[in-house]
């Protein structure tokens, strides 16, 4: 039987994270190595010529499971129908860029983004946002839709959690696929806090088999919330291909479900639980099964954990406070 090619939308699709992104979208790794897709580049006009350029090299792949490429700079034309909406291009801070500028700018992108979406995507569209500050802007762009179920708006933490299993792993001498249950809470920022606490490193508890909260406290977590910093410091560059993989592994795991004995990060809109305000898109664990997720719940937060996940909560509501003083929410 022949399937109906699931319409993936990637915005930025020019930009870096967009090149390590579509050639693994297009070979089958994002839904299966059995599932067709039709590629919806999204730009900005300046940079169509560059997107062809990168159409021109997915055709030269020849991929089989890759049925078309549309290219355009107008969303209402790259979000028809589209099914998985990868949100990437956004706009950098650059010097002299106040923390409002830099929201009230993603405003003017993710804003319209959500409303297009909102007017022409597919009933089953779920929607991943990689560009920072990706909690506040899948908040924007959520605000924008309000026909579409808010639980579709979700934010990259996948990158952070990835970054802690290898980090957890490394200390524990064991391999990353020992690594079960591990959380990123709140913002994808350098406030987010990854806990271990819940976390079992080949059965065991990994706090316990650390043993050690200095570590924790002074080396995992900032080694991990700094990450994307250090990244950029040495490269002189975001990262682009681990958070390419990250996105692939969100949207993977979204729809093929979480393994047993084990959960995932997303960011995705608050229910309330965990004490984070109703509404606030945060970083949870969650557990996927069927292409829908549930936050994990009933965890034991002890004060190491409360003290930190709040501080990143807060941050949240700030920024919220911030694009709904601009007008965005
Ligand atoms: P980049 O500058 O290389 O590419 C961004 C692309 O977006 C550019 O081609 C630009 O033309 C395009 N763009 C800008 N405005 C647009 C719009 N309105 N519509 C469509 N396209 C538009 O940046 P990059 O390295 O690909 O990173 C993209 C974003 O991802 C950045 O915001 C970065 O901070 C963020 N990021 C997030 C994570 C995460 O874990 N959540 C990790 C790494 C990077
Ligand atoms: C990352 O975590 O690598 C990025 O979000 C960093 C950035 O600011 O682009």
């Amino acid at each position: 039987m022949t399937r109906t090619p699931v319409n993936v939308t990637v915005t930025g699709a020019a930009g870096n994270i967009g090149y390590a992104l579509l050639f693994r979208i297009a070979s089958g790794q994002l839904l299966g190595a059995d599932v067709p897709v039709k590629l919806r580049l999204l730009e900005i006009t300046p940079a169509l010529k560059a997107a062809e350029g990168t159409a021109m090299e997915l055709d030269d792949c020849a991929f089989p499971l890759l049925r078309g490429i549309d290219i355009s700079d107008d969303p209402n034309v790259a979000f028809d129908g589209t099914n998985v909406a990868l949100l990437v291009g956004a706009r950098p801070r650059t010097k002299g860029m106040e923390r409002g500028d830099l929201l009230e700018a993603n405003g003017g992108i993710f804003a319209p983004q959500g409303k297009a979406i909102n007017g022409h995507a597919a009933d089953d569209v779920k929607i991943l946002v990689v560009g920072n500050p990706a909690n506040t802007n899948a908040l924007i762009a959520r605000a924008a839709a309000p026909d579409v179920p808010a639980e579709r708006f979700t934010a990259m933490t996948r990158l952070d959690h990835n970054r802690a299993a290898t980090q957890l792993a490394k200390k524990l001498g064991a391999g990353v696929e020992d690594v079960k249950k591990l959380t990123i809470w709140g913002n994808h920022s350098a406030t987010q806090y990854p806990d271990i606490f819940h976390a079992e490193v080949a059965g065991r508890n990994a706090a316990e088999a650390v043993g050690d909260e200095k570590w924790l406290a002074e080396d995992f977590i900032p080694t991990v919330a700094k990450r994307g910093a250090a990244i950029i410091e040495a490269r002189g560059a975001s990262s682009a291909a681990s958070a390419a993989n990250a996105a692939i592994d969100h949207v993977h795991t979204w729809v093929n479900g979480t393994a047993d004995g084990d959960w995932t990060s997303m960011g995705v809109v608050s229910d309330g639980s965990y004490g984070v305000p109703e509404g606030l898109i945060s970083s949870f664990p969650v557990t996927t099964k069927d292409g829908s997720y549930e936050i994990v719940q009933g965890l034991e937060i002890n004060e190491f954990s409360r003290a930190r996940i709040d501080a990143s909560v807060k941050e949240l509501a700030e920024e919220r406070d911030a694009v709904r003083a601009l007008g965005l929410l």
